[in-house]
């Protein structure tokens, strides 16, 4: 009797079949069976050995070795000094609990134990797989490739969506047809990096499958043809030649691999919000409504003058922002970005009497101080760099490359991680700070004398995760020259991205479209920033600028003193309106669309009550605008739209009139049911 494993959330069914003494074999995962469908019979049982192929018929399982016949990718590349390096599982145990599986395989032949865990949580629909390496041999294990998780695809996967893009352009849609040739994806740049996000999207016949790897460092993707028609999905980190080498006993974990299935890539963006907003923690348990932010940076870069800045505040409050945000330029001798990062006290030339005049003037106008940095780098024209030369990686004998004049600092070294975190816990014991904003600004280039990316990654987590016990009411926002470090991984310890350096609000609009494919919108930094826009040098208004920030965690970006009367005005109605709509902003779910004609449209809350932002970028092509079909909307509910009910059927097939948009304009439409 062929044994099964079934796991079901509201709308995904993940099913394996267990045969004794080998690793689970995948028969489904996708969209939600019904109660009690399995498989009638095993997998071998419905297919006869081919032609010129072993007489063991070795399907795609969880955890696919080459040590049996296996010739697909394996999901693990690993020796003992040249021995060992074939896997196959000789045992397995599986333990399942509600709506979990922990699948345990030894190759008694390697000596190789690996543990994998599902998880399919019912209200998100995401699998999560976890899985951990144990070397059970009595000599060092080197690990080359061990894949966090292995997906099937369907045969009728047909497209491949992932991101390219760089720094100023995130999220630049890419598509690729699937085909038999493998589709890869690696990223080496030892950090999450602006061009290689690790996820992508699968469109098949009827069903989108959409997987992220949460992990902030090198990483891998594979989706690869096999013999039977389908794909297999690999995920991983990429490891750099002799960077794992597990001593007898020791193990190594993977990253979380993130996966769903749904209808759509909304339903899967859906999922991944849901997924994302678990893993999330917030200062107090719960989030509080994302407060309006001002920066400095483009407003004044390296140039900080104190009276200039408390009047910046002054202003700020006046306008009704909540979080002032000192960037980059506060800290010793920084007038530029050739030097000084790695000197985390305040600049005495900037700041006689220190940050403490600065941010009691700001918390004494009711608003919270935030504080850039960026803990991971130092400038060799820097204190610290003098001091600490050694500290900085690279490989000896090897001039070190510099990017925007800095090095990394080795965050492997404890002695870096408790110098960074006494800096940090001094500047947050003495000033009133609730906010972080903690930067990354270059890749990573060769990590070590032994390769170390792994290890940084973990090292800048564990620095993180130190801060946040001690202060635990201090929020960090992840940012990496804008969005080069914007992953699932990164989410467990900090509470907002900076999404873009490009503040221009036509980039923005489809970078954001992007962002929202895997991230929920209350974690997206969203800046109205000047005009023109520093990034691009194209000019916009300021209802536009505005209203791309709107769905975003909303900031301003600017020096608000040099506004005009109006532009003033129009911010000050866009942050009240934000505060209005920020609990509907940031609670819902997200759809997004496109009218037709360059029409675009977002929704956001629940179909019941939405809010809905219509944009267009270039001018009306058609005479008529395009009517705004809603596939969103209850077909047996009527709604109020505007002053006019309508049938939520004629929204659904025919569509919602709107005004006409001249280019870069916006609009916002309540849509209520009654
Ligand atoms: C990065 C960030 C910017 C700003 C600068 C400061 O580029 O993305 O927002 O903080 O660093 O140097």
């Amino acid at each position: 009797m062929t044994e099964y494993l079934r796991l079901d959330s509201a709308e995904c069914t993940l099913i394996l079949e267990l045969p004794q003494g080998e690793a689970p074999l995948w028969r489904y995962w996708g969209l939600r069976l019904p109660d009690g469908v399995l498989p009638p019979q095993s997998l071998r049982e419905t297919r006869p050995t081919p032609s010129f192929s072993p007489d063991f018929d070795q399907p795609l399982s969880v955890f696919p070795g080459c040590g049996a016949g296996w010739f697909g990718e394996s999901a693990l590349l690993a020796h003992r000094d040249v021995r060992d390096w074939s896997f196959q599982a000789t045992q397995c145990r599986v333990e399942q609990a509600d709506g979990s599986a922990t699948v345990t395989v030894f190759d008694e032949v390697s000596q190789i134990e690996v543990i994998i865990g599902l998880t399919l949580n019912a209200v998100s629909n995401v699998l999560a797989i976890e899985t951990k390496l144990t070397n059970q041999g009595n000599a060092p294990l080197n690990v080359q490739w061990l894949a966090a998780g292995v997906l099937p695809l369907p045969p009728d996967a047909a497209k491949v969506h992932s991101f390219g893009g760089r720094h100023n352009g995130e999220f630049v849609p890419v598509a690729d047809q699937l085909s038999r040739s493998t589709w890869r994806r690696e990223n080496r740049r030892g950090l999450t990096s602006h061009d290689r996000f690790p996820g992508a999207l699968v469109e098949a016949n009827g069903a989108t499958y959409g997987a992220q790897l949460a992990w902030s460092g090198n990483h891998a993707q594979s989706i690869e043809w096999i013999d039977d028609g389908r794909f297999q999905w690999q995920f991983g980190e990429w490891l750099a030649p002799g960077e794992v080498r597990l001593a007898p006993g020791e193990c190594l974990t993977t990253p979380e691999l993130l996966a769903t299935c749904a209808h759509d890539a909304d339903r899967v963006a859906q999922n991944f919000h849901a997924a994302i907003r678990q893993r999330l923690t917030w200062p107090g348990g719960a989030m509080k409504p994302r407060p309006v932010h001002i920066n400095t940076w483009e407003g004044f870069y390296f140039e900080h003058d104190e009276d200039a800045l408390k009047d910046l505040a002054d202003h700020a409050a006046a306008l009704g922002i909540e979080r002032f945000v000192l960037d980059d330029g506060w800290f010793h001798c920084r007038d530029d970005d050739s030097s000084s990062l790695g000197d985390w006290w305040p600049d005495a030339r900037k700041y006689p009497n220190g940050l403490k005049p600065l941010t009691d003037h700001v918390t004494g106008l009711g608003m919270e101080f935030g504080l850039w940095i960026e803990p991971e780098m130092v400038n060799p024209d820097s204190e610290l760099y003098r001091a600490h030369p050694e500290w900085a990686l690279g490989v000896s004998g090897r001039a070190a490359v510099t990017a925007r004049n800095q090095l990394v600092l080795d965050m492997r070294r404890a002695e870096v991680r408790s110098y960074l975190f006494d800096c940090v816990a001094a500047l947050l014991r003495e000033l009133p700070i609730s906010y972080l904003k903690w930067d990354h600004n270059r890749d990573l280039i060769a990590a070590g004398d032994r390769a170390g990316y792994r290890d940084q990654v973990l090292g800048s987590y564990a620095l993180m995760e130190q801060l946040r016990a001690e202060f635990p009411d201090v929020e960090i926002e992840a940012c990496a020259g804008g969005g080069g470090r914007i992953d699932a991984g990164i989410v467990r310890h900090t509470h907002r991205f900076w999404t873009s350096d490009n503040i221009d609000a036509v980039s923005r609009l489809s970078i954001q479209r992007g962002f929202l494919q895997y991230f929920p919108p209350e974690l997206m930094g969203a800046h109205v920033g000047a005009s023109p826009a520093h990034a691009t040098g194209r000019q916009q208004s300021m209802d536009f600028r505005a209203g791309v920030a709107l769905p975003g965690h909303f900031g301003v970006e600017l020096d608000v003193r040099t506004l005009g009367e109006s532009d003033r005005a129009q911010l000050q109605h866009w942050i009240s309106l934000y505060k209005t709509h920020r609990d509907r902003l940031h609670s819902g779910k997200v759809w997004r669309g496109e009218a037709g004609d360059g029409l675009y449209w977002q929704a956001h809350g629940e179909a019941d009550n939405l809010l809905l932002l219509v944009y267009r970028i270039e001018p009306q092509s058609w005479r008529h605008a395009p009517l705004l079909k809603l596939p969103i909307l209850d077909a047996k509910q009527r709604y109020h739209i505007d002053g006019t009910d309508y049938d939520g059927a004629w929204l659904i097939s025919t569509g919602l009139p709107t005004k006409p948009l001249k280019a870069e304009q916006f609009l916002l439409i309540e849509v209520k049911a009654i």
